[in-house]
C-alpha cells in the first residue's frame, strides 16, 4: 500500500534511507566500520583481470557508477554494457574472470541472456538482484541481494540506490583483497558508507525546493543533464527518470562533452541540470557551467555548501546537499534527481506509477 503517499514512487523515494540502511547492514559491519560480505566469494579478486558489468536501464547506470568505483578502489579494468548489446556482440571473456549482472526484477530477458552467455564462457557470475527467487538469481553463481523490498513504481528508485550500496561495498572489498586499500582506507570508506542513510534522509529535505523548481521544468520541452565522474551516470539516470514519467525529452552528457555538440542546443528555454558535488573535477564542471550561462541557459546546480560557495556562475536554482565523501555522492544525489522527475510528472499530470508504454519488468527482448 502507498501508506500516506500519493504514489508508490513517492513512497519508494522516501523509503530509501531505510532500505539502503538495510542493504548496508548486509554488506558492512556497521559497528566495526569494516566491509563484511555475508559469505565468502567463490573467487579471488587477485585472479580477476577484468570485470564486465551488464544490465538494462537504471540498473545499467548503477553499473556505470560501479565501474568508476571498482576501477578507482580496486584498480581492476571494468567494461560496462547494456545487456541487449552485450548478448549479441560476442564479447571475448577470459575464463575465470568476473561478470556482474544487475537487475531489480531478476527477470529482464536481455540481462538473463547475457548471464547465460557469460556462464557458457566460463566466467564467474555475480548478480545484484532485488528478487532472490528470480531467474537471474537462480542461475547466477553468486547473488548479492539488494534489500530494497518490493518496488512497485515502474520508475526504479530505491532499487537503484540499493544497487549502488552493494556495488560500493563490493568495490571496497575488491580493493582490500587486491591490496589497493589499507585497513585504514577500508575503515574510512566503510565509515563513509555507514553515513549514507543519514545523508539520504537529509537530502530528502530538498523536496519543497524541488517541488517549486518542478513547476518551471514542467514548462520545458527539453532538459539537459550534465555531470563528470560518477555524476555522469547519475546524469544519465536523471534524464531517463524525467523522460519516462514526465514525457519531457531529456538527455545527459558527460560535462566535458558539452563543447563537442550539445552546446548547440543551449538557449534561454533550456534548463541544464548540473550534478556537481565539490570533488576533484568540480572546477572543470564549473567551466562547463560558464559556457552554458554565457549562452543564456538556465542552470540548476546540485552541489554541497562548498560547491555552492565556489561556483562562480549564476544559477536559476542551487540545491545544496549535505557534505559527504564525494566518492559515494551518487547515492545521496540520486534523491533530488528522482524528486525532480517525480514532481515534474505530478505537475504534468501523468500516470507516475504506470507511465505509458512501459512495463515494470521487460521479459521479452
Ligand atoms: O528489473 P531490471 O532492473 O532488470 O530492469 C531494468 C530496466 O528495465 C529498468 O531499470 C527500467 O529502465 C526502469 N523503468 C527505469 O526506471
Amino acid at each position: 500500500d502507498k501508506a500516506n503517499y500519493r504514489h508508490f514512487m513517492a513512497k519508494e523515494i522516501h523509503e530509501q534511507p531505510e532500505v539502503v540502511g538495510q542493504t548496508l547492514a548486509r554488506y558492512v559491519d556497521v559497528a566495526a566500520e569494516r566491509i563484511a560480505l555475508p559469505f565468502k566469494l567463490p573467487f579471488d579478486f587477485n585472479e580477476i583481470q577484468r570485470i564486465s558489468i551488464t544490465a538494462c536501464g537504471t540498473a545499467s547506470y548503477a553499473g556505470y557508477v560501479g565501474k568508476y568505483w571498482l576501477e578507482q578502489l580496486a584498480r581492476v579494468p571494468v567494461e560496462l554494457d547494456v545487456a541487449s548489446e552485450f548478448r549479441y556482440r560476442e564479447a571475448p571473456l577470459r575464463k575465470g574472470d568476473l561478470a556482474i549482472f544487475i537487475s531489480q526484477s531478476g527477470e529482464t530477458a536481455d540481462t538473463l541472456a547475457a548471464l547465460r552467455y557469460a556462464k557458457a564462457q566460463g566466467v564467474h557470475t555475480v548478480s545484484v538482484v532485488n528478487v532472490p527467487t528470480s531467474t537471474i538469481a537462480r542461475e547466477s553463481e553468486t547473488v548479492l541481494q539488494t534489500l530494497a523490498g518490493p518496488e512497485i513504481g515502474v520508475a526504479s528508485t530505491k532499487a537503484f540506490t540499493c544497487q549502488l550500496m552493494v556495488l560500493a561495498s563490493l568495490a571496497v572489498a575488491a580493493g582490500k583483497s587486491r591490496g589497493e586499500l589499507s585497513d585504514q582506507d577500508e575503515t574510512r570508506l566503510a565509515h563513509s558508507l555507514v553515513e549514507i542513510p543519514r545523508l539520504m534522509a537529509a537530502a530528502l529535505a530538498t523536496e519543497l525546493q524541488i517541488e517549486k523548481l518542478a513547476r518551471e521544468i514542467a514548462k520545458s520541452r527539453d532538459v539537459l543533464y550534465l555531470g563528470r565522474g560518477t555524476s555522469f551516470p547519475l546524469a544519465l539516470e536523471g534524464a531517463l527518470k524525467l523522460k519516462e514519467i514526465s514525457y519531457i525529452h531529456a538527455e545527459a552528457y558527460a560535462a566535458g562533452e558539452l563543447k563537442h555538440g550539445p552546446i548547440a542546443l543551449i538557449d534561454e528555454s533550456m534548463p541544464v541540470v548540473v550534478i556537481a558535488p565539490y570533488d576533484r573535477v568540480f572546477e572543470k564542471t564549473v567551466s562547463n557551467m560558464q559556457e552554458v550561462a554565457a549562452r543564456g541557459g538556465n542552470l540548476i546546480l546540485l552541489t554541497d555548501a562548498e560547491g555552492a560557495a565556489e561556483a562562480t556562475v549564476d544559477s536559476l536554482v542551487t540545491i545544496v546537499l549535505p557534505d559527504m565523501a564525494a566518492i559515494f555522492a551518487p547515492m545521496v544525489y540520486a534523491i533530488p534527481v528522482q524528486l525532480l522527475a517525480y514532481h515534474t510528472a505530478v505537475v504534468m499530470g501523468t500516470d507516475v506509477d504506470q507511465p505509458r508504454n512501459l512495463a515494470k519488468s521487460v521479459t521479452v527482448e
